[in-house]
């Protein structure tokens, strides 16, 4: 029996929030002590080439559950062949009040409205620079609350120029449902001028540093396949490196009737795997291999991945599984993905 077979029904006695500020504690004190060796995995499989980095694995840790990057050599312990930390934001803010972080049960679902709390990207770096860990690093940015969406450029900006020598890849997020209009980002016209400011910097960014640090853009899976279609056509036209498909949903489908199931917020885990499976289709279709899609949403099992990947992803990212399932799903994903 693995350590989170134990761990896990004290955890869910715990209120959500608790539950994730205690696990993160934990790694923390882990890392501190030398105690990780207790814990440690190290899964064997096929490295994966992707976006001009080879990834010693195919799964990795999503945005949001270490936001500020304080637990990297934690995690880094789990296996994971690549880990991303964020979202952060040019200036710290607390996020919406609590609670603010929901288990759905029932169907192996989360809703979260956390509202990018976070420590803010001076404090991420500090972070990043003091870990160990030399893995491939991705670091999701985003911008303030506060932050009109026609500023939202400038705190793309300023993150990304804060991040960029620190970032194995930079994920621009315009898919949280959590802060007011972002996903409004999303649509072209903000979308293709948001992308033209960003490419143009990651282009002075590349020559000042003498390295090329790639760009994702993370999307939603509530989008028409219209959208889908025109977010794919401008990120080739923009050359963008990479996408990840998919943020977490606003629609409560897949859950009607359950336990907080009508909490406000982006729903996650197994609620939002077919969702975002179909928008991998829809971007792996349109795009036909002109840059690669990152897979995440309801993955919980190595079939789940081999689902993802199948329907275009090169490779997967896991969050509420880890809640649902613990750190073993890194290795059982990495069993079946070979
Ligand atoms: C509690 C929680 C917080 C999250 N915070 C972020 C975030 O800050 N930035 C982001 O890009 N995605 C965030 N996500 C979305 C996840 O990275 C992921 O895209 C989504 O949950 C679908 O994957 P999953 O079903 O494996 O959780 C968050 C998800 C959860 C559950």
């Amino acid at each position: 029996m693995d350590i989170y077979s134990l761990a896990k029904p004290l955890l869910f006695q715990l209120d959500a929030e608790k539950a994730h500020d205690l696990t993160l504690k934990t790694l923390k004190l882990a890392e501190k002590t030398g105690a990780l060796a207790l814990y440690s995995q190290a899964p064997t499989c096929q490295p994966r080439q992707v976006m001009g980095i080879t990834f010693p694995n195919a799964v990795g840790l999503a945005a949001g559950l270490d936001k500020n990057g304080a637990v990297i050599d934690g995690l880094a312990a789990l296996g994971f062949g690549f880990i991303e930390i964020g979202t952060i934001t040019p200036r710290a803010q607390p996020g919406n009040p609590k609670p603010r972080l929901f288990r759905v049960k029932e169907a192996e679902g989360i809703v979260n409205r956390f509202g990018f709390n976070n420590l803010g990207v001076d404090n991420l770096i500090e972070n990043v620079k003091a870990a160990k860990y030399r893995g491939i690093l991705g670091i999701n940015i985003g911008k303030n609350f506060d932050t009109p969406n026609e500023n939202a450029v400038n705190d793309y900006l300023i993150c990304m120029q804060k991040v960029y020598a620190q970032a194995s890849y930079i994920t621009v997020n315009i898919s949280s449902p959590n802060t007011k209009n972002l996903r409004a980002l999303q649509e072209r016209e903000a979308l293709s001028s948001l992308l033209a400011t960003l490419k143009l910097e990651q282009t002075k960014l590349s020559d000042k540093h003498g390295s090329y640090v790639p760009i994702t853009l993370k999307i939603a899976p509530d989008l028409e396949r219209e959208q889908v279609n025109e977010i794919a056509d401008l990120l080739i036209d923009h050359k963008i490196d990479g996408v990840i498909a998919t943020n977490t949903t606003l629609s409560r489908d897949a859950v009607q009737g359950m336990k907080h199931a009508n909490e406000t917020g982006g729903l996650s885990g197994a609620p939002v795997r077919d969702k975002s499976t179909i928008v991998i289709q829809q971007l792996s279709q349109r795009l036909q291999g002109a840059l690669p899609i990152i897979g995440v949403g309801g993955i919980l099992s190595g079939a789940d991945a081999v689902e993802k990947i199948a329907a275009g992803a090169s490779l997967v990212q896991v969050y509420s599984g880890l809640i649902y399932k613990g750190p073993k799903l890194v290795c059982d994903i990495c069993k079946t993905l070979g």
